[in-house]
């Protein structure tokens, strides 16, 4: 199958896993504890990988697959690489406050290639290929010219990681002082395509795992952003945890937050 069949498959997969998560039985919600009491995972987060990762072997036969809730992690710098995280926000999802996303990153040896990142409530689908622009509901998008005074910023709490709180809400007293406002909204890999169309004009976070951010940052890279961590390094993917800042040149500049 050519690599845009291939697409289409994706497409196709992560749309039915968006109707599996909108018409979830919320009364039979069966919520697990993984690290933390933060840190949950439900039938459905496992329900939509079992899924996604039968349709994309079904069209890729071969091809490894790093997704969160799955404990055997395939090789990430494979030839054909899926980093996968079903549901991006699944806090949320629980609480019935929408705002959750699927997340599906294809890396060819390392390389992003096509993203996709699928708000199923909003009905909002970004996604990207490598060298042809980043686009919500088959329109282009682009990132915002705004200056960090004119932007709302959105930052994750890095909730899974307590020891990182200090660092997060410091960072969070000194942009509120230099933006519009600032907003917490539960999915890293919805906060970095609401950058990538211009909705915000920054996000950060202390640490997130490579399924937060390998669709999103291909959207985001796309949409003229820029995607680094906060020593201002480019993030190259990796199983390993890292720092997150997504904006433009300018409002990241602007910000001070790389270095701080
Ligand atoms: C989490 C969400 C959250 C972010 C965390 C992520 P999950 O992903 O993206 O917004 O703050 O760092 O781990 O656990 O809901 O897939
Ligand atoms: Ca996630
Ligand atoms: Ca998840």
């Amino acid at each position: 199958m050519n690599s845009d069949k291939v697409i289409e498959e994706i497409r196709r997969a992560v749309l039915s896993a968006g109707e599996i998560i909108t018409s979830a039985a919320r009364t039979e919600l069966k919520i697990d504890e993984k690290t933390s009491s933060r840190d949950l995972v439900t039938q459905y987060d496992k329900l939509v990988q079992e899924k996604l990762i039968a349709a994309i072997s079904e069209a890729l036969p071969g091809a490894q697959f790093v997704s969160e809730e799955s404990a055997e992690k395939g090789d990430i710098y494979a030839e054909n690489a899926f980093i996968i995280d079903p549901i991006d926000g699944t806090t949320n999802f629980i609480h019935s406050m929408g705002n959750c996303a699927i997340s599906v990153a294809w890396y060819k040896s390392g390389e992003p290639f096509y993203g996709a990142v699928y708000d199923p409530n909003a009905k909002e689908f970004f996604e990207a290929k490598s060298g042809e622009g980043a686009f919500l509901n088959s329109e282009p998008i682009h990132i915002s010219n705004q200056t960090l005074e004119n932007s709302i910023v959105l930052f994750g709490t890095a909730p899974y990681n307590p020891e990182l709180a200090d660092l997060t809400f410091d960072l969070v007293r000194k942009i509120f002082g230099k933006c519009q406002d600032v907003r917490r909204m539960g999915s890293a890999a919805l906060d970095i395509c609401h950058v990538a169309c211009g909705r915000a004009g920054l996000y950060f976070e202390a640490t997130l795992s490579p399924w937060d951010y390998a669709a999103a940052a291909l959207i985001l890279k796309e949409s003229g952003g820029e995607f680094v961590n906060l020593s201002g390094h480019e993030i190259k993917l990796s199983l390993e945890k890292t720092s997150v800042v997504a904006g433009s040149k300018n409002i990241i500049s602007e910000s001070s937050i790389i270095n701080h």
